[in-house]
């Protein structure tokens, strides 16, 4: 959520740091900013709007350092007063800040005799700055002085007219520096750089680092730190929309190949985590959103193959779990960032009672992943649609090779996943697309629509009902198809669509009860089923994977919703509303 990205060095900064923002849009798209730094002075400019549609580099001063932002709003409204940079009163120091400063209003009452200009808590940082300041402090100084009044999380960058030294800190919201030839870019997200150079340091909670012509860290105390960079695996290809329209289609399709890049594991990492899962007393699964689908799924998996009870939890509700957490007690996240603050959270309230915490993620030196005793990387390359796919299902894969680690079935686990990415090859083709598509069109006119599945599939369903409602804003709902006689009948109309997710499995029967349930009331049924049935009125075809079946039946949904999206002219990479990485709670 919000994108920063800063640039010193030889280069006109101003044109690396608009293209930068253009690369992390995915994180925020209500509003956009830059502040440029002159000499002696900081010229800042604003919009309400996306970067994308921004084409007038030329009327924006050139400089060797400038700052921007790209904002999902929290604090205060989309107003071009309200994106970043914000400002001191005299306009010497401008801030960007991704993050949520908890005692700004407290803060902002000491400061009354500032001018303030904006609702948000980012502004008070600039004022604070300003006053260090006048106390004479270096500029430095003055930023990391300011940065131990507040409470939350932050990623902070402050530039100043009369200081060389750009001053970049983070506190729980992530923060990257990319290391050029003589230059540095500083970044909520490695994209935002990646065609400059794959040489970075990951902050840690806690460093500032100071940039001019080289860099340095210390603590928020002012101790040195010494922090190394590293070469990370992504290149740009995977970066770019490599000549696809959106992100979306794009980041659905490679799921030809991300399954199997999932499962290319080092098999002792894999087999240490099933070891710590199988030696732990309670395992939890936790994740928000579709990551929080990915848990519920992977619960069932290891009901199904480990024989183990895990408990699928969303990160937002798991504090509540605090009194049942010991030492024994297992965290598994699941994650794509690696930044959601709730999820953060429920690591947080674990470590306190000494839990151990693995994570699954996607991004390469995350908070999420720095936190963990141990970790699994996706290795599906970056996702940079709003709405996950691909890290979805490579997610799954993990948790079912994790299963059958779990019960020393690893190689057969392996064979199973890498038959699912080549058979997912085969069933990507241009006619599956045109069919899905066609099927959009009708769906288009509907404003609501059920999706239906049981067991390993109940999840996907709900996981369906997500696609649905983010990308193409269809009121969408996802049941356990059991549970249909229990309320939910009572909305299929006639007409009313309905998938139903139909495996080769032992609730096949039930579930096809269930869509006939509903097609005796009215209701349009789409199977998603390895084998066609009277009962559907629309059948998508997929490959027969027994227990891997939640993989192979997610993407005719996520297919749908992006194409369904386009009959309605929604952009499926920047749904209303949302922004990629959560880093709020
Ligand atoms: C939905 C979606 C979100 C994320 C959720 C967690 O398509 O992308 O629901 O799954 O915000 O994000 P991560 O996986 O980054 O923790």
């Amino acid at each position: 959520m919000c994108g920063i990205i800063g640039y010193i060095g030889p280069r006109n900064g101003t044109e690396v740091v608009i293209d930068g923002l253009k690369k992390l849009e995915y994180r925020g798209y209500d509003s956009w900013g830059i502040a440029i730094k002159g000499n002696p002075s900081l010229s800042v400019h604003k919009q309400v709007g996306k970067i994308s549609d921004f084409d007038d580099l030329a009327s924006l001063p050139p400089s060797s350092v400038a700052v921007g932002h790209t904002r999902w709003a929290t604090n205060g409204s989309v107003t071009k007063a309200n994106a970043h940079p914000h400002t001191c009163c005299r306009g010497k120091v401008a801030v960007v800040h991704n993050g949520i400063i908890e005692n700004f209003q407290e803060l902002k009452q000491e400061l009354r005799s500032h001018h303030f200009v904006s609702e948000t808590d980012t502004e008070i940082i600039a004022h604070l700055i300003e006053d260090n300041l006048s106390a004479g402090m270096h500029f430095k100084d003055a930023v990391t002085n300011a940065l131990t009044r507040l409470e939350g999380r932050f990623a902070v960058v402050a530039v100043s007219a009369d200081s060389k030294n750009v001053v970049a800190a983070r506190k729980g919201s992530p923060l990257v520096i990319g290391i050029g030839k003589d230059e540095y870019f500083i970044a909520s997200d490695i994209p935002a750089f990646l065609e400059h150079t794959r040489d970075v340091i990951f902050l840690d909670d806690g460093d500032v680092a100071t940039i001019s012509d080289g860099i340095s860290f210390t603590d928020f105390e002012g101790g040195v730190v010494h922090r190394e960079p590293v070469e990370i695996t992504w290149n740009v290809e995977q970066a770019s929309l490599n000549g696809h329209e959106h992100y979306m289609i794009k980041e659905i399709l490679e799921q030809r190949s991300t399954v199997g890049l999932a499962v290319d594991q080092d098999d002792a990492k894999v087999l240490k985590v099933a070891k710590m899962i199988n030696e732990a007393y309670g395992t939890f699964f936790i994740g928000c959103g579709t990551a929080g689908k990915v848990g519920l799924v992977g619960s069932y998996i290891f009901s199904t193959v480990a024989k183990k009870h895990v408990n699928a939890v969303v990160g937002s509700e798991f504090p509540s779990y605090h009194d049942f957490l010991t030492p024994k007690t297992l965290l598994v996240c699941i994650s794509q960032s690696g930044e959601t603050a709730d999820t953060l959270e429920a690591i947080e309230v674990a470590k306190k009672k000494g839990c151990k915490v693995v994570s699954i993620v996607n991004v390469m030196g995350s908070t999420m992943l720095r936190m963990s005793d141990e970790y699994i990387l996706c290795n599906s390359g970056p996702e940079k649609a709003v709405c996950s796919t691909k890290v979805t299902t490579a997610q799954i894969a993990l948790l079912t090779l994790l299963a059958y680690a779990c019960v020393g079935r690893l190689e057969e686990g392996k064979r199973l996943l890498n038959s699912v990415s080549l058979k997912l090859d085969v069933m990507l083709d241009g006619q599956y697309l045109d069919e899905i598509r066609f099927l959009a069109k009708k769906l288009a006119g509907h404003e609501s629509m059920y999706i239906i599945g049981r067991g390993l599939n109940y999840p996907m369903a709900l996981e369906g009902a997500i696609k649905m409602q983010e990308v193409p804003y269809i009121h969408a709902e996802g049941f356990a198809g059991g549970e249909l006689k229990h309320g939910p009948i009572a909305l299929i109309e006639d007409g009313t669509p309905c998938i139903a997710l139909v495996a080769n499995d032992g609730v096949k029967n039930e579930i096809l009860i269930n869509a006939l349930e509903i097609k005796s009331r009215g209701g349009f049924i789409i199977g998603i089923s390895p084998k066609d049935n009277d009962i559907f009125d629309f059948w998508i075809p997929v490959p027969d994977v027994a227990i891997a079946s939640p993989i192979v039946n997610i993407i005719p949904i996520q297919l749908l919703s992006y194409f369904t999206a386009l009959e309605k002219n929604c952009d499926p990479d920047k749904p209303r509303n949302l922004a990629k990485s959560v880093t709020v709670k």
